[in-house]
């Protein structure tokens, strides 16, 4: 019996997936068919693969084409399963030629021709594309515009914005700007708001109001109230409301996390995070410094994600230290926030007038976790130990500092096919602490 084996995606089954599957088939006498596991894809760079795994062999199966079914999880797996099932032939379509000949070691490599004219990734990007708009004036549009065209199916069709947006990478100013959101809001189907957070609340509960899904850059309101209110709006409007903190996506951070709550380290009694960027604030500029987000926005959001959801947001006592410019507003340099748990404590220090070590450490009775700098975004972190022999270290892929993972998550939310993974008690936990610094809540002013 002649056995081939094939390998692929599956995505939005297709014609062309159809002839080949037959072709392959008719190449000998039982056809097993790999389909690519999500974390596999992922890693290779194929990151919004529409249909989860078990829908992708689902329409494999369907074919009746295929003998056997597996799933391809690894690097590397390909020579194993041609030696596992005894193959005789391996094929893929014309779009490999070459890339797959150190196989012709184990069996007779076959690339047969690709059918011309169809594929999943002009399927996904046909498939409504969804219209994005963005307010603010922060240099992270530019970036977000350009990691949006990684993405199939999302398209950035306006900026509202006060001032110029100057991409820093090309130095061009972005296309596409208009001053007037109520005519922004009538051309898109979501909106990416990285306006001042003193103007999230109202940015955001407007573009709900005219029926669009949000992803908002973190904090999403600067209360507690105010983000709980947003979050109840979208519900009833069945809107996506996204914490847009791209850390959450990427792949190192959330199994980072999933490591340390599943007990690796022991119960956890210490989350220590630290963000800090210097940046050139000119104090004299009160306008300017109106638009400009001080460390604990700028910063807090991302420091404080680790703590509360390794921890939680049931914390018994807090302390926000800051050294604070003499300005209109307080504008603070530099904030360290310390919180007692019943059975842990947390702290984070954050800056864009003061420099540290952007490291997370996460401490607990059997080892530790370190992430190292800059944590916010790593693919790399480790596990370590009393006994050196037993550290273990992790890598993953990051492309794009995690925005594009972000754009790709928002949609699948917006589809009902993904989760959000920033709960809302932790979005809401986070503007707390925000509206804690704003009302001087629980601070002490450093003198300078
Ligand atoms: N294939 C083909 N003809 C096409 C599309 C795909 O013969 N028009 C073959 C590929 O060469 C591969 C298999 O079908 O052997 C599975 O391909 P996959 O990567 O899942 O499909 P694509 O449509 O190429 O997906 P994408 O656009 O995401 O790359």
């Amino acid at each position: 019996m002649k056995k081939v084996i094939t390998y692929g995606t599956y995505d939005l089954l297709h014609y062309g997936h159809i002839k080949l599957l037959e072709r392959a088939k008719a190449l000998g006498d039982y056809l097993i068919v790999g389909v690519t596991a999500d974390d596999f894809d992922r890693n290779r760079g194929k990151i919004n693969v529409r249909q989860s795994l078990m829908e992708r062999i689902e329409a494999v199966r369907r074919t009746g084409l295929a003998d056997e079914i597996i799933v391809e999880e690894y690097e590397g797996q390909k020579i194993d399963d041609i030696k596992r099932y005894g193959i005789d032939i391996f094929t893929v379509g014309s779009d490999w030629v070459g890339k797959f000949d150190y196989l012709g070691e184990y069996c007779e490599v076959v690339y047969l021709d690709r059918t011309k004219g169809v594929s999943s990734t002009e399927i996904r990007s046909k498939e409504n594309e969804l219209k994005i708009g963005i307010i603010g004036e922060s240099s992270i549009i530019a970036k977000f515009v350009r990691e949006s065209e990684y993405v199939n199916g999302v398209k950035v069709v306006g900026i509202c914005s006060e001032g110029k947006v100057v991409d820093e990478e090309t130095g061009k100013k972005l296309a596409l700007i208009t001053n007037d959101y109520d005519l922004l809001l009538g051309a898109v189907d979501a909106m990416y708001v990285i306006s001042h957070p003193s103007r999230h609340y109202a940015d955001v509960k407007k573009a709900l109001e005219h029926g669009k899904h949000v992803l908002c850059e973190s904090p999403v309101s600067m209360s507690a109230a105010g983000t709980e209110e947003l979050y109840a709006l979208a519900k009833s409007k069945r809107l996506a409301l996204v914490d847009g903190l791209k850390t959450a996506y990427s792949l190192a951070y959330a199994r980072m996390i999933l490591l340390a709550k599943g007990g690796v380290i022991g119960d956890i009694v210490s989350v220590d995070s630290v963000c800090t960027s210097l940046r050139e604030v000119d104090y004299a500029d009160a306008e300017a410094l109106r638009r400009t987000w001080n460390s604990i926005t700028s910063w807090g959001p991302t420091a404080l994600l680790p703590v509360f959801q390794l921890l939680g947001t049931e914390y018994a006592d807090f302390q926000i230290y800051s050294r604070v410019a003499e300005t209109e507003g307080g504008f603070d340099e530099f904030s360290k926030v310390t919180f007692v748990y019943p059975s842990a404590v947390a702290s984070i220090k954050v800056g864009i007038g003061v420099k540290s070590e952007g490291q997370l450490i996460i401490s607990g009775t059997k080892g530790y976790i370190y992430v190292p700098a800059p944590w916010w975004k790593t693919d790399y972190f480790e596990v370590r130990y009393e006994n050196q022999e037993h550290n273990r270290r992790y890598f993953y892929n990051l492309e794009g500092e995690g925005i594009r993972y972000e754009i790709v998550s928002f949609l699948r939310i917006i589809e009902n096919k993904g989760f959000d993974p920033i709960s809302k008690s932790v979005s809401e936990a986070i503007s707390g602490v925000m509206e804690a610094y704003d009302a001087g809540r629980n601070l002490v002013l450093l003198q300078r």
